[in-house]
């Protein structure tokens, strides 16, 4: 069950008593933030010290399916196993059902696949959280507005707000104390040419999740004073460069963010590193490709592997250079 505060949020929104009115079969894309969202101001609402901007992964996600449970109890499946209820997945999971339940006794089947190569080793609760948060809506035929359910979703998991669309997002840090201003939204720009690649690097479970990370570095890193004022001026910068299409600002705005967000969580105390000689490596070749013309960028979340930015022109070259690299098309057309 969230928090009080949490719930308070869910009860303003959803009606008192919910039925199970249809199946249903929910999918939403993962998403990499271009300007990082890293510290909360309200740990319980998962509220942002500042905005952020993502480009989803197409088909890389989660779909959920939601049912009648036959059994009585919730039971939750994840990539087709049956997972235990005191999971932590599961747990998790159960827990945002139940602020959508609304106390009621309505046992479901709750049945996630997730579409991301687990050899990518990149987290998928942005896009678990998204698609349950749609599926929950759509089973309990709530019809709620986009902007409702992308704060329900990021209660769950902060960048699951983000993942409720396609393209570019912003995610509004937004000013109002119960967060109903801090949402998410697409942004206009179809850029058929851009592409994401992710290399990996670790792709184990996390050393620290990003939830304890960041509150690890908010609470200690004397570096964190000035991340949420260029966080916010890097999400403005890559927003713009969006709108222009202007790929050397964005991939260059987008590294000096990743690498400042790593600043700060390396400066905490002890330090937070994600990063693995590994990944440096691949800091230093894409550094190396752009010294030889090629426009590459990279970003990294709260994990050793590297995700690289770049246009269409690039991608042989990538390929070559990082041959264990998966490439993502994230303007294709998504097929059913
Ligand atoms: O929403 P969380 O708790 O998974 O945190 C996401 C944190 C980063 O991935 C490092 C940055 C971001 O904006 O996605």
């Amino acid at each position: 069950m969230p928090s009080l505060d949490a719930q308070s949020i869910f009860d303003r929104h959803l009606p008192a008593k919910v039925s199970l009115q249809a199946e249903a079969d929910c999918y939403a894309p993962s998403n990499i933030a271009l300007s990082k969202y890293w510290g909360k101001r309200n740990k319980a609402l998962n509220l942002p010290q500042n905005s952020s901007l993502s480009i989803s992964l197409r088909d890389w996600g989660s779909r959920t399916k939601i049912s009648a449970s036959t059994t009585g109890d919730d039971s939750v499946s994840l990539n087709g196993k049956h997972l235990a209820p005191e999971s932590p997945f599961a747990r998790k999971l159960i827990g945002h059902v139940e602020a959508f339940r609304r106390d009621q006794t309505i046992p479901l089947r709750i049945e996630t696949i997730n579409t991301i190569p687990t050899a990518a080793g990149l987290a998928s609760s942005a896009s678990g959280f998204a698609a349950l948060t749609l599926a929950l809506d759509a089973a309990f035929g709530l019809e709620l507005p986009k902007s409702t359910l992308s704060m329900l979703a990021r209660i769950g998991s902060g960048s699951a707000s983000r993942s409720l669309w396609h393209g570019f997002v912003e995610w509004s840090c937004g000013d109002e104390q119960d967060g109903s201003d801090s949402i998410a939204h697409p942004l206009d720009g179809v850029w058929p040419d851009f592409r994401i690649a992710i290399v990996p690097v670790d792709t184990g479970p996390k050393s620290q999740s990003s939830r304890d990370g960041m509150n690890h570095t908010t609470a200690t890193s004397p570096l964190y004073k000035v991340w949420p004022d260029q966080a916010e001026t890097d999400c403005a910068i890559i927003r713009n460069a969006v709108l222009e299409q202007d790929f050397e600002t964005l991939g260059a705005t987008a590294e000096a963010n990743a690498l400042a967000m790593h600043a700060t969580m390396m400066a905490a105390r002890p330090a937070l590193i994600y990063l693995k000689p590994q990944s440096w490596q691949i800091l230093d070749t894409v550094r190396d490709s752009r010294k030889k013309g090629h426009a590459i960028y990279a970003t990294m979340d709260a994990g050793a592997n590297v995700k690289l930015l770049f246009l269409s022109q690039d991608e042989a070259h990538v390929k070559e250079v990082f041959p264990t690299a998966d490439i993502i098309c994230p303007f294709e057309p998504l097929v059913p």
